[in-house]
């Protein structure tokens, strides 16, 4: 089918009410395979079916990479390493005959507990926003339409479906909308729709976010489809600019045609009847629980627009132009799909040594005494509740399949040549699931006991004790605090007053309180690694990889962000028995607000070392006030090569309004080989200059300001000064 814009006008032209009314949900897919989402095709007009999978950290069918989650993407500063993922993503989609994936997520973690924190890039707007944009590019450049998620201020699980983020139009433009609107400008296939009200209206039913900033501001030419059950008022949502109602049927249609995923657990009620629902049980379950508290789960029972919208098309009280109009815009997803590119290559290997390349490069080295990098003969002790298992993800939509995993264990005693002694040392921590029926600790209740004296032991038996802990994390539900869960905390004091030398490794979905940092001689975080966790691994710990992340997030006590109140985060139950949650913080997110407080962290965003020895030996502005990039000089005085994340921080000198100390302007992660320098220039954001104004919109005030180049937003390096000239003229609009 020729997807021109002409031919989709055509097609539209063509269209019988009924064949439109097709287009506009989803529905039951029953031809072969199974898919996430779906629509049918229309045979008469040659216009083929498009079928959609999950999700962010690899494909969410049958096997797939499992890829690390997108915080170690956010991790790495590269675009690049973001396009490869990406193209590879993209190729997995391909290959398995999808055509649309519901990824990349880029809310940006405002709350540090978020339970889907690890399923987006970071803090940062623009560095969400360069990361987002060069995913895309790679799915898309696999004839695979991009999906991001969840527009907008979809900052919290905890009441997902009903909370109100109460927030401003400057922060939502200055921060909330930024990734999405870099998502646009990089062609991406579909927009979803969030669960949560802003300012008390419904993302579906937002009516200025969706049509007056999305489609006629960032010129977004798409369809927004809502996220799953997400509608709550069929013709308020397309009035307001929603074009798909996903899945688009209620679940009672939707689950007996998945009944072979429901058939393990008929299996399994038929033998435990009284301790496995069956498959009746769990639909009413589902139906219940989504009927009942719809805190993180929405109303699943039925379709939006199916009747009240169907029937205001028929009555005329919804033009038909309007219809049109949705359909045009569901009908340019085609135009991102290209089934030529169809490979069969599902798995190829180049993805495995992806996923590990991802996993090393989003490793952040938060301390070292120098026990790191490893020598391969030393003796280890590798100790962790969940050690023999690779921590691919977190709970929820985004779960993988992954056709292999390489565990810590695994992969340090893959690298070792010294002794490798395993023990748990305390319990295996939750690893949370919403679709699979796990028969371990959630239906039996029961939880291996780990006895802790083992672990001792091998850490006094070893050079150096190495421990593996994790949070957990999940979609419908945020962490219940920052702290490591379970006793990890203990048993790393434990260890650590055992053992000659201890190196802690902290598989994270955000920022964690580490309370034993200084009893320890090394900390990395590898957030939640994916399938390669292990090799990647022992590359980082034996010094064959530097860990090449910096911190995407800030690192501080809990009480200490700016969620720190209850009216901020979660909310507090208003008019209409709505939860709202103040955005009182304005534009002041992340490291904006530790810096304009000048509140002490644990990190700061952007820290993280190296096994090298950096030293920024230039600065030098472009052309042009403000200047369009900058020139930097770094020189590497260390026998081994390193990877710097370069950062560049605008900072306003007496600005017109109240803004951040510094805002990040420009980044890039390069590898300096071993005794050189390195030079290279870097965009600047245009933005980090401006701020946004209702009136004038985006403005560039005359006055002064001064560039930073800096190894973390607390550790500048280099500083110049630069004059700026206003720019109201209606190209003033940085983009
Ligand atoms: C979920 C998620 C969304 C996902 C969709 C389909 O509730 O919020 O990210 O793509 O439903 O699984």
């Amino acid at each position: 089918m020729s997807t021109s814009p002409d031919r989709l006008d055509d097609l539209v032209e063509s269209m019988t009410r009924e064949e439109k009314f097709r287009l506009i949900r989803g529905t039951v897919l029953l031809e072969e395979g199974r898919a996430t989402g779906y629509l049918p095709s229309i045979d008469r007009l040659d216009l083929p079916s498009l079928k959609m999978v999950d999700g962010p950290l690899g494909v969410r069918l049958d096997e797939a990479t499992a890829f690390p989650a997108s915080i170690a993407l956010g991790a790495s500063f590269d675009p690049a390493l973001a396009t490869e993922f990406g193209e590879a993503i993209g190729a997995e989609t391909r290959a398995k005959g999808i055509d649309v994936l519901l990824a990349p997520g880029c809310n940006l973690i405002r709350v540090p507990q978020c339970g889907r924190n690890f399923e987006y890039y970071g803090e940062d707007p623009y560095h969400s926003g360069a990361l987002v944009s060069a995913t895309i590019e790679g799915i898309q450049s696999q004839g695979v339409g991009a999906t991001v998620k969840h527009y907008v201020a979809n900052n919290q699980e905890h009441d997902r479906t009903e909370v109100s983020a109460a927030v401003d139009s400057r922060p939502l433009r200055e921060l909330y909308c930024r990734p999405f609107e870099a998502a646009v400008d990089a062609d991406v296939g579909a927009v979803m729709a969030a669960y949560n009200r802003i300012n008390g209206t419904y993302a579906t039913e937002h009516e200025a976010l969706l049509t007056d900033v999305l489609k006629d501001g960032f010129g977004f030419d798409g369809p927004v489809m809502s996220d799953w059950w997400a509608v709550n008022n069929g013709l308020s949502a397309a009035r307001a600019g929603t074009d798909l109602e996903m899945p688009g049927v209620g679940v009672f249609e939707l689950l007996p045609t998945q009944s072979e995923r429901l058939t393990p657990l008929a299996r399994l009620n038929d033998r435990w009847p009284d301790r496995i629902p069956g498959p009746e049980a769990l639909i009413n379950a589902i139906a219940r629980r989504a009927s009942a508290s719809r805190g993180g789960f929405p109303n699943v029972s039925e379709s939006k627009f199916a009747g009240e919208l169907e029937d205001a098309i028929e009555t005329g009280s919804f033009a038909e132009g309007e219809l049109d109009a949705m359909v045009r815009r569901v009908l340019t997803l085609h135009t991102r799909v290209d089934r030529s590119k169809e490979s069969d290559q599902i798995h190829p290997e180049e993805h495995d040594v992806l996923a590990r390349t991802m996993a090393t490069r989003g490793t952040v080295l938060l301390e070292n005494d120098g026990v790191l990098p490893l020598t391969a003969d030393t003796d280890l002790a590798v100790i962790g509740p969940n050690v023999t298992t690779a921590k691919i993800g977190g709970g929820g939509s985004s779960e993988v399949n992954p056709f292999n995993t390489v565990s810590p264990a695994a992969g340090i005693r893959n690298r070792a040549s010294g002794s490798v002694t395993v023990a748990q040392g305390h319990p295996p921590i939750d690893d949370p699931s919403i679709f699979s029926i796990d028969i371990g600790s959630r239906f039996f209740g029961g939880t291996e006991s780990a006895d802790i004296r083992p672990a001792i032991d091998a850490a006094r038996a070893a050079d150096v004790a190495i421990v593996v802990v994790q949070d957990i994390a999940t979609e419908g539900r945020d962490r219940q605090s920052l702290a490591l869960p379970g006793d990890q905390n203990q048993l790393i004091q434990t260890i650590a007053a055992n053992a000659d030398r201890t190196v802690v490794v902290v598989q994270a979905s955000g920022p964690v309180e580490l309370p034993w940092i200084e009893s320890v001689n090394a900390t990395l975080c590898s957030w939640y690694p994916g399938q390669e966790a292990g090799s990647a691994l022992g590359k980082v710990l034996f010094g064959d990889a530097d860990p090449g992340g910096r911190l995407p997030v800030t690192f501080a006590s809990e009480g200490t962000y700016p969620t720190g109140g209850q009216t901020s985060y979660p909310g507090v139950i208003g008019n209409e028995n709505v939860p709202v949650a103040q955005y009182d913080e304005g534009v002041f997110i992340g490291y904006r607000w530790f810096d304009d407080r000048e509140r002490s962290v644990q990190f700061p965003f952007g820290h993280g070392l190296s096994y090298a020895q950096f030293e920024y030996q230039s600065l030098s502005l472009g052309d042009g006030t403000p200047p369009e990039s900058a020139t930097v000089t770094v020189s590497n005085s260390a026998d081994r090569s390193g990877r710097e994340v370069i950062q560049l921080y605008v900072e306003p000198e007496a600005p017109a309004v109240d803004r951040p100390p510094r805002e990040l302007a420009g980044f890039t992660s390069v590898e300096i080989p071993a005794n050189s320098e390195h030079t290279c220039t870097i965009d600047l954001d245009p933005r980090a200059f401006a701020y946004y104004d209702d009136e004038n919109g985006w403005t560039i005030d005359e006055g002064t300001a001064t560039v930073a180049v800096a190894r973390s937003s607390r550790n500048t390096q280099l500083r110049a000064e630069t004059a700026i000239q206003a720019d109201d003229s209606e190209d003033a609009e940085p983009r």
